[in-house]
């Protein structure tokens, strides 16, 4: 049978890794495929740099409108990134009856709707297994693995930079800046970083995933997204003396009022496997009604693996290339038309529990009132760490360790507690998951 022809837009860090590991692996992926898969049009900018990646059998472009144009190819695949010129490539491919794989999390988590509607519309599908921890197939577990299931909540680190940057500054000493350097120089940094560094990429993965678990419609715009930046590495040693590891969680829960979406620093007990996960290194925990928990763990980042994920789907697509289209797994795992209206919450009504970090007087009494107060606040605490005063000191840090309370009641008592004159500098609030 005739090889499925591929047109890549982009040829950068994901492009180039797609290009190399499907020409290494070409008769494996054949032998699995069932038939061919070849790239034979590429589009970048950067044409010479492209053309020394791809050598003189494949024709390079300038211009990615040309490779949507051309009736050869079958399969177009964006790695272009953003929502600008990506997102009208894409639609016109769509529109243009192309099927479409992409690595873009960003463009799925704000522009998904009116891109899979697109596609159902004009029978082609729009695969996207790399768009959320890398080389990890979550998309796939949580879509088909997991079918038989009630998922109940999913967490998990899916944004290697930032992984990398909390692992160096806590084994190495580094700083901030210097280990997001190296990030971006190691290829795992998105194109902005402060997508990255403020949350923002992994709340367009947990956006993705939350559809794909709940069967709901993508809302990055109704996404909690808090960053790394405000974090301070005495947090990290106070946590460590708890019990506790600091990671950035991207969250999304089932309640009985709706559906929990956030992405923040989070204190996890240092004994969960996930708490364990390292370097640019992503894992996602699922957990649901008939399998339990499930952990799913690899690169999140990076050329190869990240291709990984982009040729997975262009075999994907080549076995069900032929398929009737409304035979086919549906983009967000349940079927259009019975898709769930069930809210995104606001985080006020969020519940979960606390790590709170205070610098307080170090006079008697003070413990008291900010115990009082969160009492009042019906908050119940679970544990207390007091920082000895040093030599000299009149100030101390008091650490709280708090039970599950609705975000609501945390921000109220937190309002009380920063207005006491022995409370010296703004608080400290970390959310914390048992993940049990
Ligand atoms: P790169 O910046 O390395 O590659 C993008 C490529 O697209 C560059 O070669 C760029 O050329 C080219 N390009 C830009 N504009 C156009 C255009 N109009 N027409 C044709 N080519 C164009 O990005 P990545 O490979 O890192 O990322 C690609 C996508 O994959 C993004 O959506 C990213 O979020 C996603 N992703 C990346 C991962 C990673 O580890 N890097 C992991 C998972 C997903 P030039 O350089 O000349 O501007
Ligand atoms: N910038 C992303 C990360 C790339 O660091 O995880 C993978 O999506």
């Amino acid at each position: 049978m005739k090889p499925i022809q591929v047109g890549l837009l982009g040829i950068g860090t994901v492009g180039s890794g797609t290009f190399e590991v499907l020409k290494r692996n070409q008769e494996e992926i054949q032998r699995r495929a069932g038939r061919g898969i070849e790239v034979t049009m590429v589009a970048d900018l950067d044409v010479a740099r492209a053309k020394s990646i791809v050598g003189a059998n494949v024709q390079v472009v300038d211009d990615a409108r040309k490779v949507i144009a051309n009736p050869d190819i079958d399969i177009v695949v964006e790695l272009i990134g953003g929502y600008g010129i990506a997102k009208q490539l894409v639609l016109e491919a769509i529109d243009a009856g192309k099927h479409v794989v992409t690595a873009n999390k960003a463009l799925l988590a704000v522009h998904g709707t009116e891109i899979f509607a697109a596609a159902h519309k004009k029978g082609v599908m729009v695969a996207f297994e790399a768009a959320v921890a890398g080389g990890i197939p979550i998309i796939k577990a949580l879509r088909e693995g997991l079918t038989a299931n009630r998922i109940q909540w999913l967490a998990g680190i899916i944004n290697g930079t930032t992984n990398f940057i909390l692992s160096e500054m806590r084994d190495k000493g580094l700083t901030f800046d210097d280990v997001l350097k190296q990030a971006q120089a190691l290829g795992y940094a998105e194109a902005d970083p402060t997508f990255d560094i403020e949350g923002v990429d992994a709340a367009h993965k947990a956006t993705l995933m939350s559809a794909i678990a709940f069967g709901v419609p993508v809302q990055f715009d109704k996404a909690y997204v808090e960053g790394i930046t405000k974090l301070e590495s005495q947090d990290i040693k106070y946590a460590e003396q708890l019990g506790y590891r600091i990671k950035l969680l991207g969250i999304s829960k089932r309640t009985a009022a709706g559906i929990e979406l956030r992405v923040h620093p989070c204190l996890v007990p240092a004994k969960r496997l996930i708490a364990n996960v390292e370097g640019a290194m992503n894992a996602v925990m699922v957990h649901a009604d008939a399998v339990g928990t499930t952990l799913y763990y690899g690169k999140g980042a990076g050329s190869e693996p990240t291709a990984s994920a982009v040729i997975a789907d262009l075999v994907d697509i080549t076995r069900l290339h032929t398929a009737d289209p409304l035979n086919r797994v549906p983009h967000l795992a349940f079927q259009p038309d019975a898709m769930s209206n069930l809210p995104i919450l606001p985080m006020a009504q969020v519940v979960t529990s606390y790590y709170l970090r205070l610098r307080v007087a170090d006079q008697a009494g003070v413990l008291a009132k900010v115990t009082g107060i969160l009492a009042n606040a019906d908050i119940s605490i679970d544990a207390v760490l007091q920082r000895e005063a040093g030599e000299g000191e009149s100030h101390t840090d008091l650490i709280i360790l708090t039970h599950d309370c609705v975000e609501a009641k945390m921000n109220q008592a937190l309002a009380e507690m920063q207005k006491l004159t022995t409370v010296l500098a703004p608080i400290t609030r970390i959310r914390k998951e048992e993940l049990n």
